[in-house]
C-alpha cells in the first residue's frame, strides 16, 4: 500500500508520480486532497489529487519540490512506499451543469489542482475553456490532460515564449468578453496567491462567481489545529474542512499571504539542514 508505482519528471523540479491507494481513487472527487508523510521523522503535507485511475487504484500526484519534505518525495523512486497517506479530504468541488460556460485557470503548479475539476465540469455536460499560465514554456506542465479536459486551451506565458504574451488575467479578461459576461458561469483560478487574488480583481467587476483552491499551511488537516484559518466574508475558516475552495470575491488575500510567510525561516534551516545530510549520505557513497 501507498506504494509509487510510477514517476515522472514533468518541468524543473516538477513530479507526477502514482502512488496505489485504492481507495481513495474510488471515493475522490474533485477539489479533494490527501495528507502524506514519507517516514516517521518526517513532517505531514497537503497535495491536491491531480488524477486517479480506478482500475489500476492508483492517485496520480503532481507537485514541485519547494523544500525540505516535496525534495525529499521527488527524490523517492518507483517500488519505494510512503509510510501515510490520507484521504480524500477537503470540500470536493461543487460540479453542475450550469447554463454558462465554465472557465478553468490555473497557474503555474496550479495547473494540477485546476485539472480534476476542468475534467469533472466537462463530463457534468459543461463547455469548459481553460487557460493555463506560466512564466515561460518550459514551466508549463499538464498541456495534454488539460487539452483532453477542455473544450479550448488558451495558453499565456509571461515572457512571450509561448501562446499569449502576458498574464492568464489578459486572456480572462478577453474571454469573458467573448463569451459575454452573463453566458459565464463559473470562474475556477488556481495558482500563487497574488495570480488567484489578480483573478478575481478580474472578474469582480463582471460579477462572474469565481472560486479559488486556498493553500495555508496545514498540520492536521481534520479541523483541529487551527493552523489553516483564512478569513473568507468576515469569518473564520479552516480551509481544511471548509474549503480548500471558497468565493475568491469574499477571501482576505492580505491575511493568507502574511499567514504563509510565518514560518520562512524555519523552512530555510529545514532545507539547509536536508542539503547538508545529502552531501554526507553521498560522502559516504563515494567513499
Ligand atoms: P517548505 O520549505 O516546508 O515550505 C515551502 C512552502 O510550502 C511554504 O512557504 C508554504 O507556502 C508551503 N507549505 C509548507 N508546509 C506546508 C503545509 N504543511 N501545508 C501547506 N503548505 C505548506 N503543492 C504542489 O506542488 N502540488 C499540489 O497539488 C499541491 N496541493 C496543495 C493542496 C492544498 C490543499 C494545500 C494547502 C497545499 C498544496 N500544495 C501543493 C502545496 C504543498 O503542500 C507545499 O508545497 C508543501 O507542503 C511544501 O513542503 P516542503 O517541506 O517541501 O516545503
Ligand atoms: Fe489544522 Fe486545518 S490543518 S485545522
Ligand atoms: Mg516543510
Amino acid at each position: 500500500m501507498n506504494e509509487i508505482v510510477s514517476k515522472q519528471i514533468i518541468g524543473p523540479a516538477v513530479y507526477r508520480i502514482e502512488i496505489s491507494a485504492p481507495r481513495i481513487a474510488k471515493r475522490h472527487q474533485a477539489g479533494n486532497f490527501i495528507m502524506l508523510r514519507i517516514d516517521e521523522t518526517g513532517e505531514r503535507i497537503p497535495l491536491t489529487v491531480a488524477d486517479t485511475d480506478q482500475e489500476k487504484g492508483t492517485v496520480t500526484l503532481v507537485f514541485q519540490a519547494v523544500g525540505k519534505t516535496s525534495e525529499q518525495l521527488g527524490a523517492m523512486e518507483v517500488g519505494e512506499s510512503l509510510l501515510d497517506f490520507v484521504g480524500p479530504l477537503g470540500k470536493p468541488t461543487h460540479i453542475e451543469k450550469m447554463a454558462g460556460v465554465a472557465i478553468c485557470v490555473g497557474g503555474g503548479i496550479g495547473v494540477a489542482p485546476v485539472h480534476p475539476i476542468a475534467k469533472a465540469l466537462k463530463q457534468a455536460g459543461n463547455r469548459v475553456i481553460s487557460i493555463m499560465g506560466a512564466r515561460a514554456k518550459e514551466l508549463l506542465i499538464m498541456e495534454e490532460d488539460m487539452k483532453r479536459s477542455s473544450d479550448e486551451l488558451l495558453i499565456a506565458t509571461d515572457d512571450g515564449s509561448y501562446g499569449h504574451h502576458g498574464f492568464v488575467t489578459d486572456v480572462l479578461d478577453k474571454v469573458i468578453q467573448r463569451e459575454g459576461a452573463e453566458n459565464v458561469g463559473l470562474v475556477v483560478a488556481i495558482g500563487p496567491v497574488p495570480m488567484m487574488r489578480a483573478c478575481c480583481k478580474t472578474t469582480e467587476p463582471y460579477g462572474v462567481e469565481t472560486v479559488v483552491s486556498l493553500n495555508p499551511i496545514m498540520v492536521d488537516a481534520t479541523g483541529m489545529c487551527g493552523a489553516c484559518r483564512v478569513t473568507v466574508g468576515g469569518e473564520t475558516k479552516f480551509a481544511c474542512v471548509d474549503g480548500p475552495e471558497f468565493n475568491g470575491h469574499e477571501v482576505d488575500f492580505d491575511e493568507l499571504t502574511k499567514r504563509l510567510r510565518m514560518y520562512l525561516e524555519d523552512e530555510r534551516a529545514a532545507m539547509e539542514r536536508y542539503n547538508h545530510e545529502m552531501k554526507d549520505h553521498k560522502r559516504c557513497y563515494e567513499s
